[in-house]
C-alpha cells in the first residue's frame, strides 16, 4: 500500500499543547491525565484522546516508537486505499491506491487476511463500518471506532513499554491478537493498540516439569498462535497429539480464548481450554512480566482461566496439556427446503433433534449446528471422537428413527478419519470475515432441556422470527473433566451442567442509523436472548460469544465466581489500565458520546 502515513512530527494534533497533569478525578490520583466530560446529565472522568491537552507530544511518541523497535504505526481502516482521503484524528491522509484497493476488496471476507492486519476487527459492527471497501473513492472514510495507533509487539519489552505508556498517559489501551472478537473488544475508538499476533513460538514436551503436579505431555504457545498452527504442530508428533481449541481454526489459542474459557470439539472430553492450562507468562498492568501457575500467583492463574479477556494481564505465552489424538467419525445432517417445505414438520424435526442434546453430550458427542430462517437446519458435524461409524450411528439411531417416523425428509452422510485432526480440517467449515452483526447467546442447562425442550424450541422460533440466526454447540464442560478440577477455572460453574451453547446473530450494518442500532440492541437483549433466558433459566452466558449489554451480565457470565473475580481485578488492575466491555470491575466505566470516549462515571 502506498499510503501517505503522517510522521509524528507532521501532525498538528500530535503536537497539541501539552498540560503536564490533566484534571484529577475524585477517584484517582492527580498525576493521571483525566479529561472531565459531561454527558447526558452526568459527570465523567475520561481517558485521554487525540486533541485533548493531555495527549502525548510528538517527542514522547517518538521515544515510544524507538522503545518498540520502530513498530508504532498510525492506524488506518483496512479499506482506506479505496478512498481518496482518510479523515483521521491525526489529520487527513491521502490514501487512494487502486491495486491495494483491489487487494483489500478481495481479501476483506478472508479471515486470515484480516487477522494479519494490525488493528482490524473481523466482525465489523463495532468498528462502526465507516470505511468499507468501495468503488467510489470520493466516499467518506473516517476512523469509526478503530484505534489510532498500534504497536506491533515482537518482544515482551515492547508490550511492557506499551502498557507503561498507556498507563502513564491514561490512554485507552486495546490488546489485539487475531481480531476475531464478536463483542468489539479488540477494537476501540481512539485507542493505542498492542498487537500480540507476532508471538508465534510453539514448543512441545513429553514431560511437563512445571508447578501443579502434572508431568505429562504439554505445549507452550506464544500469544499469537492460531488453532490451525498449534494443531498442525501437535499432529506432526509421533504419535499425533491434540489440544483443546475453538471449532474455528483461525481463532487464537492464547489470547482471548482461554481468558473467556475456550470451548471446542474436545470440550466434552477435557473441559474448556482454560481447564487444560498449566501456566501463563503475562505482563500485568504495572508493566511487570510474571509467571502465573498453580504455585506462583495462583489467584492470577485462576482469573486468567476464564475470568474475562483483557482484564487481568496481557498474555505472552500459555502452556496447555495435550492429549492423544483418536480416530473419529463425523455425521452431517441437513434439513432444507430442498428436502422439506412444511414448516410444521420442520419444527417438529427441530424439536426432536434438540430434545437429544442431553443424550448426545452424555454419550460424549460434540454437535455444531446452524438454524437459519427459511426452514434450514444445518448440522455439521455431529462429532464422535474415538468412535467409529457404527458406534456413532447407534447413538444417533433414536433421532433418525424419530425423523423417519414423522415423515420428515433429510440429507445425511457419515465419514470416519484416523485422527480427529483430519476430521477437523475436512468437516468444519471455514467462516467469513467482514460480516456485521450484533451477537448474543445463551447456554441451555441440561435440566431446562429435559423439562422444557418445547419451550426452548419456541424461543428458537421467536429468535428466527425476529431476524436472528442461531448457531448451536452441544457440549458439556463437566462431562469428561473430574469434578475436583471444575473450580480450578474461573468460568461460570453452570457450564458444567449445560448441553447446548447458542450464539444468536442479528445482522445489522455498523453504520446503520443510530435509532436502528438502538432498536436492534433492544430486540437482541430483550426479545431474542430474553426468550432464551426465560425458556432456560438455569443456563449461563459465555463471555466470548454473547450480548455484553444483557441484564446481570456479572452473574450470567461468571455466576458464583463473580465476587472473587471483582476482588482480583481490583488487586491486579486497580486503576483500569485494561478495559473490555462487561468484564469484572467495569461497572463504573462507560463509552459515552455515542460509543467513543471511555470514561468513569463520577
Ligand atoms: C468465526 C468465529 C468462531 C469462533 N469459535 C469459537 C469457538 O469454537 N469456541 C470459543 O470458545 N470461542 C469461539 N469464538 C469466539 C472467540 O473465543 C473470541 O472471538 C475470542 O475473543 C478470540 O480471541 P483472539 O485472541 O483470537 O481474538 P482478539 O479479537 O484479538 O481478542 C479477543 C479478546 O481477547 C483480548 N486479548 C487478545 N490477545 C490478548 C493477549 N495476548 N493478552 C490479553 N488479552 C488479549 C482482546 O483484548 C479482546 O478482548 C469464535 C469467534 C469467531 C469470530
Ligand atoms: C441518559 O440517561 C437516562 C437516565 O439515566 C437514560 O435512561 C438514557 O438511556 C441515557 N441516554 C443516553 C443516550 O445514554
Ligand atoms: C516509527 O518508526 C518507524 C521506523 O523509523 C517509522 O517507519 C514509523 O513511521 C514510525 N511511526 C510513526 C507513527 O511515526
Ligand atoms: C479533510 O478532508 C475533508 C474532505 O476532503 C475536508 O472537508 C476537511 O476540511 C479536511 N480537513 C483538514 C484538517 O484538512
Ligand atoms: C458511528 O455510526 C453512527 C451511525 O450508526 C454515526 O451516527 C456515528 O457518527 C458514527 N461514529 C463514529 C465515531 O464513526
Ligand atoms: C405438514 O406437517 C404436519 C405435521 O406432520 C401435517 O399435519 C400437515 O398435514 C402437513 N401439511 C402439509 C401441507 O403437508
Ligand atoms: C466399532 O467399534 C466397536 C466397539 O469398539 C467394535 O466392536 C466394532 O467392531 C467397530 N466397528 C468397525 C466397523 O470398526
Ligand atoms: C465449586 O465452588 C462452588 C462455590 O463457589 C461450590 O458451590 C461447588 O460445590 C464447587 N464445585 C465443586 C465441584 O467443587
Amino acid at each position: 500500500m502506498r499510503i501517505n502515513t503522517p510522521s509524528l512530527f507532521a501532525s498538528t494534533v500530535l503536537l497539541a499543547h501539552h498540560v503536564a497533569a490533566g484534571t484529577a478525578s475524585p477517584n484517582n490520583p492527580p498525576s493521571r491525565n483525566w479529561v472531565q466530560r459531561k454527558w447526558n446529565g452526568s459527570n465523567y472522568a475520561c481517558k485521554c484522546y487525540a486533541g485533548d491537552a493531555c495527549w502525548p507530544r510528538a517527542p514522547e511518541w517518538q521515544a515510544l516508537n524507538a522503545t518498540v523497535g520502530g513498530g508504532l504505526r498510525v492506524v488506518t481502516p483496512p479499506a482506506v486505499s479505496c478512498y481518496n482521503t482518510f479523515q483521521g484524528p491525526l489529520g487527513n491522509i491521502s490514501a487512494y491506491d487502486a491495486a491495494a484497493c483491489q487487494a483489500v476488496t478481495t481479501g476483506f471476507p478472508s479471515e486470515q487476511f484480516q487477522v494479519d492486519l494490525p488493528a482490524a476487527g473481523l466482525w465489523t459492527y463495532f468498528t462502526n463500518d465507516t470505511c468499507r471497501p468501495t468503488t467510489n473513492p470520493t466516499d467518506t472514510c473516517t476512523l469509526g471506532y478503530y484505534p489510532v495507533l498500534v504497536i506491533t509487539a515482537k518482544t515482551t519489552d515492547h508490550i511492557q513499554a506499551g502498557i507503561k505508556f498507556a498507563n502513564k498517559n491514561n490512554l485507552r489501551l486495546i490488546v489485539r491478537n487475531t481480531g476475531h472478537d464478536f463483542l468489539g473488544r479488540s477494537v476501540g475508538w481512539g485507542a493505542l493498540v498492542i498487537n500480540t499476533h507476532n508471538f508465534q513460538d510453539i514448543t512441545v514436551t513429553n514431560s511437563w516439569q512445571g508447578a501443579g503436579g502434572y508431568t505429562g505431555s504439554a505445549v507452550t504457545v506464544g500469544a499469537g498462535v492460531q488453532a490451525f498452527k498449534a494443531l498442525k504442530t501437535l499432529h506432526e508428533l509421533s504419535p499425533p497429539r491434540v489440544m483443546v481449541t475453538g471449532e474455528c481454526a483461525t481463532v487464537g489459542v492464547a489470547g482471548g480464548l482461554p481468558q473467556g474459557g475456550g470451548h471446542g470439539p474436545l470440550t466434552n472430553l477435557y473441559g474448556f481450554l482454560a481447564d487444560t492450562a498449566l501456566e501463563f507468562k503475562v505482563i500485568t498492568a504495572d508493566g511487570v512480566l510474571r509467571t502465573a501457575n498453580a504455585v506462583t500467583n495462583p489467584d492470577l492463574f485462576w482469573a486468567l482461566r476464564g475470568g474475562g479477556p483483557a482484564s487481568f494481564a496481557v498474555i505472552v505465552s500459555a502452556s496447555y496439556k495435550t492429549f492423544v489424538d483418536l480416530p473419529s467419525t463425523g455425521v452431517i445432517l441437513n434439513i432444507t427446503p430442498a428436502q422439506n417445505t412444511n414448516a410444521t414438520l420442520f419444527w417438529q424435526g427441530v424439536t426432536a433433534f434438540h430434545g437429544y442434546s442431553n443424550h448426545f453430550v452424555g454419550k460424549g458427542l460434540y454437535v455444531y449446528y446452524e438454524l437459519v430462517p427459511g426452514l434450514v437446519l444445518h448440522v455439521q458435524p455431529i462429532l464422535g471422537i474415538g468412535k467409529n461409524a457404527t458406534e456413532l450411528q447407534a447413538i444417533l439411531k433414536p433421532l433418525f428413527d424419530d425423523l423417519n417416523a414423522m415423515g420428515l425428509a433429510y440429507d445425511t452422510s457419515s465419514k470416519s478419519y484416523s485422527t480427529f485432526y483430519e476430521l477437523y480440517n475436512d468437516m468444519f467449515e471455514t467462516e467469513t470475515a467482514g460480516q456485521s452483526a450484533l451477537t448474543g447467546g445463551w447456554a441451555l442447562a441440561k435440566t431446562d432441556v429435559a423439562n422444557n425442550n418445547a419451550g426452548i424450541v419456541s424461543a428458537f422460533q421467536n429468535a428466527l422470527n425476529h431476524g436472528a440466526i442461531l448457531v448451536g454447540h452441544m457440549w458439556n464442560a463437566g462431562e469428561g473433566l473430574p469434578s475436583r478440577e471444575w473450580n480450578n477455572s474461573a468460568v461460570n460453574p453452570r457450564f458444567r451442567s449445560v448441553s447446548d451453547k447458542l450464539i444468536t446473530v442479528l445482522p445489522l450494518a455498523g453504520n446503520a442509523p443510530l435509532a436502528d442500532k438502538a432498536a436492534a440492541q433492544q430486540t437482541l437483549t430483550g426479545v431474542i436472548d430474553g426468550g432464551l433466558r426465560a425458556a432456560a433459566p438455569n443456563g449461563a452466558a459465555y463471555v466470548n460469544e454473547a450480548d455484553p449489554f444483557q441484564p446481570n451480565w456479572q452473574t450470567a457470565f461468571w455466576g458464583t465466581n463473580y465476587p472473587a473475580l471483582l476482588r482480583l481485578r481490583k488487586r491486579w488492575d486497580p486503576t483500569g489500565v485494561f478495559y473490555a466491555v462487561s468484564t469484572p470491575g467495569t461497572e463504573d466505566w462507560e463509552q459515552i458520546e455515542w460509543g467513543t470516549r471511555l470514561c468513569k462515571k463520577l
